[in-house]
Formats: C-alpha cells, sequence, structure tokens
C-alpha cells in the first residue's frame, strides 16, 4: 500500500545536525522507497509565530529548500513547496481551530518552552500553531509523518482533531488521523554544551550545534569543544543513561555512519575521548561539509530555487484545494 508521507520544516535560519539526523535524513530514505508518495513543505507560516525580518524571512524560505535538496530530496520525486503559496492551509486551519479544544492545546510542553515565562507577551498563533500543523497534515490524507521527538505530542493533537472532526460532522474517516514515524534512536539530538538540552536553533550559543551551512573548520571546532565526561568511553549501554554528553556524541556517530549504537560502542569502548572526538568529526565533517556546499551552490540560482517551489505549489494547491472544497462542504459552507 503506498504511504503518504507529509512533514515540514520551519524556515528560521539554521538548519542544524538535529534537524538532519531527527528529520530531513529520514525525509530521504522515505522519498527513495518507490511506495511512498512524499510531501515536504518549508513552513513559512509556522515561521511568523515569532517575529520574522521580511527579508531574512525570504532568504531563509530559499535556504531551507536548498537545503532539502543538498540533502537528496528530489523535486522530481517529492512535492517539494512552502506553505504560505497554498492558501488552504491557513483556511484549513481556521476551520480545525473550531474543532480542537482550549484544554488540548494548554496541554503542549513546547508551546510552555517557547513563550517561557512571559506567556501573555506570546503572539496567540505561537498558541494555536499545533493546529496549523495538523492542517498540513490533514489536507494531504497523509498517513505518516516524520519528525523528531520533539513533536510526538503536536502528531496525537493532529490525531485527536480529525477523529473528533469525523466524530463531530457525522464524515467518518474524511480526514485520515496520521501515524508518527519518530524513529526509536536518534530522534532526539542534544546540544554539544549540554547532553541534557534540545539542539536547538534558538540556543544562543553557536557552539552547541553544528549548522548545515557550517564550514568544516566550524564543524571540527565544536566537536572538539563539545562537552564530554571525564570517564573513558563506556562498553555497554546501560551505563550511557547517566552520561548524556556521551550519549549524544555516540548516538551522532551512529546514525551518520548508518550503524547501530552497541556497534559505535563496541568500536569506542574504552577509548578516550580525543580519539573518538578526531573520528567524530571527520564523519560529521565527511557527512555534512558536502550538503554545506551544495546548499551555497543552489542558493547563488536563486529562480532555481523559486521555480522548484512554484512547481511544487502548484502540485500541492490541487490536492489542497479538492481536499478544502470537501471539508467546507462537509461543514455546511
Ligand atoms: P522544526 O522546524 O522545529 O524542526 C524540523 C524537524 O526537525 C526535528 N528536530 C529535531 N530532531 C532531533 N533532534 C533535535 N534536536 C531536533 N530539533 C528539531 C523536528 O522534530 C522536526 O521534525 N512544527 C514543526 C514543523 C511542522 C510540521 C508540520 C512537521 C509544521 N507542520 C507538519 C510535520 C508535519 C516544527 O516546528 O519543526
Amino acid at each position: 500500500m503506498t504511504k503518504k508521507i507529509f512533514s515540514g520544516v520551519q524556515p528560521t535560519g539554521n538548519l542544524h545536525l538535529g534537524n538532519y539526523i531527527g528529520a530531513i535524513k529520514n525525509f530521504v530514505n522515505l522519498q527513495n522507497d518507490p511506495n511512498n508518495f512524499c510531501i515536504y513543505c518549508v513552513v513559512d507560516l509556522h515561521a511568523t509565530t515569532v517575529k520574522q525580518d521580511p527579508k531574512e524571512l525570504k532568504k531563509n524560505i530559499r535556504e531551507t529548500a536548498a537545503a532539502f535538496i543538498a540533502s537528496g530530496l528530489d523535486y522530481k520525486k517529492s512535492i517539494i513547496f512552502n506553505q504560505s503559496s497554498v492558501p488552504a492551509h491557513a483556511e484549513g486551519s481556521w476551520i480545525l481551530s473550531c474543532v480542537a479544544r482550549m484544554g488540548w492545546l494548554n496541554r503542549m510542553t513546547q508551546f510552555k518552552e517557547k513563550a517561557g515565562k512571559d506567556k501573555e507577551k506570546a503572539s496567540v498563533g505561537l498558541y494555536i500553531y499545533p493546529i496549523l500543523m495538523a492542517a498540513d497534515i490533514l489536507l494531504y490524507d497523509a498517513t505518516h509523518v516524520p519528525v523528531g521527538e520533539d513533536q510526538k505530542q503536536h502528531l496525537e493533537l493532529s490525531r485527536d482533531i480529525a477523529n473528533k472532526f469525523n466524530l463531530d460532522f457525522n464524515a467518518p474517516n474524511f480526514l485520515i488521523a496520521p501515524e508518527p514515524l519518530i524513529q526509536k534512536k536518534f530522534a532526539r539530538i542534544m546540544s554539544l554544551k549540554d547532553g541534557n538540552k534540545k539542539m536547538s536553533k534558538s540556543d544562543p550559543s553557536e557552539l552547541s550545534r553544528v549548522n548545515l551551512n557550517d564550514s568544516s573548520d566550524e564543524i571540527y571546532n565544536k566537536i572538539k569543544k563539545a562537552k564530554t565526561d571525564s570517564e573513558p568511553l563506556p562498553d555497554n549501554e546501560k551505563n550511557l543513561s547517566s552520561r548524556p554528553e556521551a550519549e549524544n556524541l555516540l548516538g551522532i556517530y551512529s546514525s551518520l555512519s548508518d550503524q547501530s549504537l552497541i556497534d559505535t560502542i563496541n568500536e569506542f569502548s574504552g577509548k578516550n575521548f580525543s580519539e573518538f572526538k578526531d573520528k567524530l568529526a571527520n564523519l560529521v565533517v565527511d557527512k555534512i561539509s558536502p550538503i554545506s556546499l551544495e546548499i551555497n551552490k543552489i542558493l547563488k540560482d536563486e529562480n532555481f530555487i523559486d521555480k522548484i517551489l512554484i512547481e511544487g505549489s502548484q502540485k500541492a494547491n490541487k490536492i489542497a484545494t479538492e481536499k478544502i472544497k470537501n471539508l467546507k462542504k462537509i461543514v455546511g459552507f
């Protein structure tokens, strides 16, 4: 059976190793399975839930699309587009806002983290952003959604919204509750400076993350300065639970070398961090530098990126317009 895959990435600059390992690398694997039909979206409407400089936003939309392509997404196989160019996302989001319950949104932990202490000053958009995310997914009848661990709760909300809509409007199976595709391992890449904190583009410390457009020198420097502990590397997985930095670095190595965590542990067991970090830095440079070079090459040709996004938007529009037409009919518009 064909799986319909949908996922999105915010164009907020600084795409990093967490986005790559937790999401984009998986997007590419899914795309390369001929049984899948994949749609990947640069979610620019989501980006504006926090203040954006319009010029930067435009640049970041192109940069995110370039990162998709440089990482191996093929616009001939997958639909690649930006969210704001398909009006059904905003329209669907409104209809679903009237289905979702305040109590559901109040439980969203990411809102609490992102809004911080002063949530009265957060935008309303930031609060309702998981509903927009549900609209993204449900408009395309996506069956599977590849994401990192941090998006799990939002996907559960999408499922709840789909089920409630179908029930409220007596439209069985009209909206498809999507399955999350979250990798069992490496779905949460942590900061290089604190193994208990998620690697994030909003971390003020550049040393906390490897960006997809970092140069080789920057990557070597960041891996060299990554926080570790004073023990040699462990010889089994159990000893890792109390060593978050070691666990994170070994996880990054495993994911990028496509080998299991236990094989990586066996490879480095008893070695000291400096030896492991040399190997890790070489591996990260091997995997990320070609992407970084390709991003910069693609970015030189803005027309090429714009053309891909326009073509992708036309294809996405066809699907989403049909769905929203039926959605509106069901609601009574
Ligand atoms: P965003 O832009 O914050 O992140 C994009 C993807 O990267 C994953 N990710 C990570 N994975 C592992 N470790 C990390 N440190 C890490 N940081 C980020 C995220 O889980 C995500 O998969 N709301 C979404 C975008 C979105 C979306 C959608 C996703 C909008 N509509 C529909 C799926 C389907 C977001 O803000 O992701």
